[in-house]
This record gives C-alpha cells, sequence and structure tokens, in this order.
C-alpha cells in the first residue's frame, strides 16, 4: 500500500488547476444507460472512483473508452442488469445504476451496499422514492431486486432525519425521465452535483424544471438522446485547496474553481482569518495577518457547510486561536480523523456529534494512517502544517477522490512525494 511523505511548514504559493467533480461525473456515468446512443462525457478526473463505474458499465455490457478528461461511451444496450457485490461494494456510488437500469430496462439486480467507516448509509430513501413511481422491490442474497415495467409518475416526499439525500435524489431523478406522466420530488437535494446531473439528462432530451431547488419536477418522455457534456469542476477538491491555502500561510490560485459553489467555505475561511477574491476564471485565496481565528462549524445539506470539507476544516482549525467547536449534522460518526490528528498534537475531543477543538501552536509530523477519503485528506493538509515528518498510510482512499494530490501540491511548492511499497 502505497504512503505518502511530507516535510510539513512550507507555505504553498502558485496555481492549482481543479479537476472535474467526481460526485458530478458519477451518477453522469450511470445515466448513460439511459440511451443507447453514443455519448461523450469531458473534464472526468482519473480517479479510482471513476474507473469502478466505468468497470460497473463495462459488466452491464457498455463499451467504454477513456482518453485523458473524455469519457466515451459507444452506441449499444445494456446486456445484463446485475451490479455485483464484488464492484459495488468498493464504491457506494454504484447504487446510482438503479434508477436508469429500472427505468430503460424495467429490472436491476444492484447489490446491497453495505455500511461505510464515515457511519451507516442506509439506502431507505432511494427505495421509498422507487416504490413510490411503481418499482416492486425485494432483497434477497445481499441484492436489492427492482422490478416496474409499467411506472407511474407521482409526488415523492424525499426527505430523511438528515435531511436531503444527493443520490436519492439522482437515483429518483434518472428514474423519472423516463417515466410515464409528473413526478415531484420534495425536499430533492440541491447540490451543485444534483444540477449538473439535471443539466446532462436535460441535455438528452429530459423534461426537468427545479433542479437546483428543493422541488423537482420531472415530465416523463419516451425516449433520451445521447449528447457530449462537460462536468462542473469539483468544489470539495476546491475546498481542500481553499483550507490548504490558509493552514500553510499560503497563497494559491485555484483554477477554473466556481466562487459560487463554495460559499458557505468562503464564509468561514474569511471569518477565520483567510483572504478571498472572487475572479471569473476561479479564486485567489491567501491568509491574512495574524493568528487563525476560532470558528463554531455546522455540517449541513447544501448551501450549508458540506460534510465532505469537515475534516480539512478541522485540520486548520487545530492551530486557531481558542476554542473551535465542529458538529456534524450529516454524518454523525464523521470523526474518525481525530485520533490521527490528535497524534499530530492536536487537542480534540468528541461530544457526541460534535469535536471540541484545542488551538495548539503547531502541530508536530507523525506517522498516521487513512480511514476514509476526505480523513486522508485531512492528515495531507496537517502534514502540510505540521512541523518535521509526516507519513500517511492507505492512500488508496485519497486516489479515489483526489487527481494526482501529490503532483498538485508539489507544484505549488511542497515537499511531498508518493512511497510506492
Ligand atoms: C453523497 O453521498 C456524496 N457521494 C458523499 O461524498 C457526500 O458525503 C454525501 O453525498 C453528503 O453530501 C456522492 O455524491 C457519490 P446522502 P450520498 O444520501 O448521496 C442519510 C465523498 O467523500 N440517508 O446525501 O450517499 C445518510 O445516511 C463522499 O466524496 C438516509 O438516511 O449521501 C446521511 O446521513 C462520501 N437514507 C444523509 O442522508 C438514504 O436513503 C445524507 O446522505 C440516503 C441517505
Amino acid at each position: 500500500m502505497d504512503r505518502l511523505a511530507i516535510e510539513g511548514g512550507i507555505p504553498l504559493s502558485g496555481t492549482i488547476t481543479i479537476s472535474g467533480a467526481k460526485n458530478a461525473c458519477l451518477p453522469i456515468l450511470a445515466a448513460t444507460i439511459l440511451t443507447d446512443d453514443r455519448c461523450v462525457i469531458s473534464n472526468v478526473p482519473d480517479l479510482k472512483d471513476v474507473y469502478t463505474m466505468i468497470d460497473i458499465l463495462n459488466s452491464l455490457g457498455r463499451e467504454i473508452t477513456k482518453t485523458g478528461d473524455k469519457v466515451e461511451i459507444s452506441e449499444g444496450s445494456v446486456k445484463n442488469v446485475t451490479a455485483s457485490y464484488e464492484l459495488v461494494s468498493t464504491m457506494r456510488a454504484s447504487i446510482s445504476v438503479l434508477g436508469p437500469l429500472i427505468a430503460r430496462y424495467g429490472e436491476a439486480r444492484v447489490s446491497f451496499p453495505g455500511g461505510c467507516v464515515i457511519g451507516p448509509r442506509p439506502i431507505d430513501l432511494h427505495l421509498k422514492g422507487l416504490r413510490a413511481l411503481g418499482v416492486k422491490i425485494r432483497v434477497e442474497e445481499g441484492y436489492i431486486l427492482a422490478e416496474g415495467k409499467e411506472l407511474k409518475g407521482n409526488r415523492i416526499y424525499l426527505g430523511g432525519h438528515f435531511g436531503s439525500s444527493v443520490l436519492a435524489t439522482s437515483n429518483i431523478l434518472m428514474t423519472a425521465v423516463l417515466t410515464d406522466g409528473e413526478t415531484v420530488i420534495e425536499n430533492a437535494a440541491c447540490e451543485p452535483e444534483v444540477l449538473d446531473l439535471a443539466g446532462f439528462l436535460s441535455g438528452m432530451g429530459a423534461e426537468i424544471k427545479g433542479a437546483g431547488t428543493p422541488t423537482i419536477r420531472v415530465r416523463g418522455v419516451k425516449k433520451l438522446k445521447g449528447i457530449e457534456y462537460s462536468v462542473i469542476p469539483d468544489r470539495i477538491e476546491t475546498g481542500t485547496y481553499m483550507i490548504a491555502a490558509v493552514a500553510t500561510n499560503g497563497k494559491l490560485f485555484l483554477k477554473n474553481a466556481l466562487p459560487e459553489h463554495n460559499l458557505a467555505l468562503t464564509d468561514k475561511l474569511i471569518e477565520c482569518g483567510g483572504e478571498i477574491e472572487e475572479r471569473s476564471d476561479g479564486i485567489e485565496i491567501r491568509r491574512g495577518e495574524g493568528k487563525i481565528n476560532s470558528l463554531d462549524v455546522t455540517t449541513l445539506t447544501y448551501p450549508g457547510f458540506p460534510t465532505d470539507l469537515q475534516a480539512q476544516m478541522m485540520s486548520l482549525l487545530t492551530i486557531a486561536n481558542g476554542l473551535s467547536v465542529i458538529t456534524e449534522k450529516v454524518y454523525p460518526e464523521r470523526f474518525i480523523h481525530i485520533s490521527e490528528l490528535n497524534r499530530m498534537g492536536a487537542e480534540i475531543i468528541l461530544e457526541g456529534a460534535t469535536a471540541i477543538i484545542k488551538g495548539v501552536d503547531k502541530l508536530s509530523g507523525a506517522r498516521v494512517m487513512a480511514s476514509d477519503l476526505r480523513a486522508s485528506a485531512a492528515l495531507v493538509l496537517a502534514g502540510l502544517m505540521a512541523e518535521g515528518h509526516t507519513e500517511v498510510s492507505r492512500i488508496y482512499h485519497l486516489d479515489r477522490g483526489y487527481e494526482r494530490i501529490e503532483d498538485k501540491l508539489s507544484a505549488v511548492g511542497a515537499k511531498v512525494h508518493r512511497v510506492k511499497e
């Protein structure tokens, strides 16, 4: 298993080009099941999760080629409707093929995704939405067996205990576009990735109104056509590097970043002492004078502060002035990074779903272990901030969601390299 070796304490300076959004392109790739036509998707990042989705589409019988940032799905139809345990168990976003398979082929057999290191990740909202459209669902031998040849539009309330769901909204949206009549999704997720998926589907000929708001209206059409489409820049990669600039007392220009997708983070970074300039071609960010101010951060669904930046924000706040508080309202158990940050000299305690962070003068390099994608990013940031040498092991998590992270960081002055094993 590869490790990242980092010499900390160097302010980052220069330009990083932001890649396409992982969480936008995964459901978009799944949505190509909805047509037999050729589709070309560009600005696709080179990530492990993208290859997993390509493997799933291949296993269903579609032919796919990836050249640079372009993925071409050749003309042709799906030959079987089973997404296997072997593939689904490596990536939960695989559940995104359920809706398109049902909508286009009237049946699907998709492995039930299991638990996850960031906490329980149920799929009851996905199943509730599909049932409301007339899909018959049963679970057998660890697989979701879904059937529904004559689906009918419906009004569906898609809110759960933790609010709206990004992938449940996407799954129901992808089913509704080929479902007879009108479907109204209430308490729909408003994340930019849902809006991007709706843009892709509309380009294919779907009739969708209200995407990006809590009420999405879909009028089903008989058929969708192939298109060429470019996915949005990754707001979580952007946010991670924004935090890195402030955390290392550096200055970065994040080319292609969309400022409007990171307003909650921008607000918090300004409050803690960052200086941000929103430009038409990206975001410029630097640390202002003096120490970092402590913060009170609560993760929420969009446009609130994203759970996918919670761990990285925690790394920054380990060196803030005084006490900071982070409350996790999307995944209340997503705190596995705390013990590793404490190994680097941070002082963080957990009270339920709230982390209390007592700012220290500096972190100290250590050998730490990554546990999930965003926790890994947080440990890399901590390594960049710390005095001395840090080694982050199990970085296969990072390769799932950050394109060429060590190259991008090295290009802005970081001393970081991959140790192959
Ligand atoms: C998406 O996962 C992202 N993944 C996650 O990104 C992200 O953390 C999450 O949204 C929240 O923003 C992709 O887009 C591929 P949810 P998703 O359904 O859609 C509960 C990353 O690091 N819930 O919006 O699966 C759920 O348990 C990752 O890139 C139900 O209760 O998340 C959570 O508390 C990891 N029932 C809340 O809703 C359901 O049926 C939000 O989860 C579904 C979800």
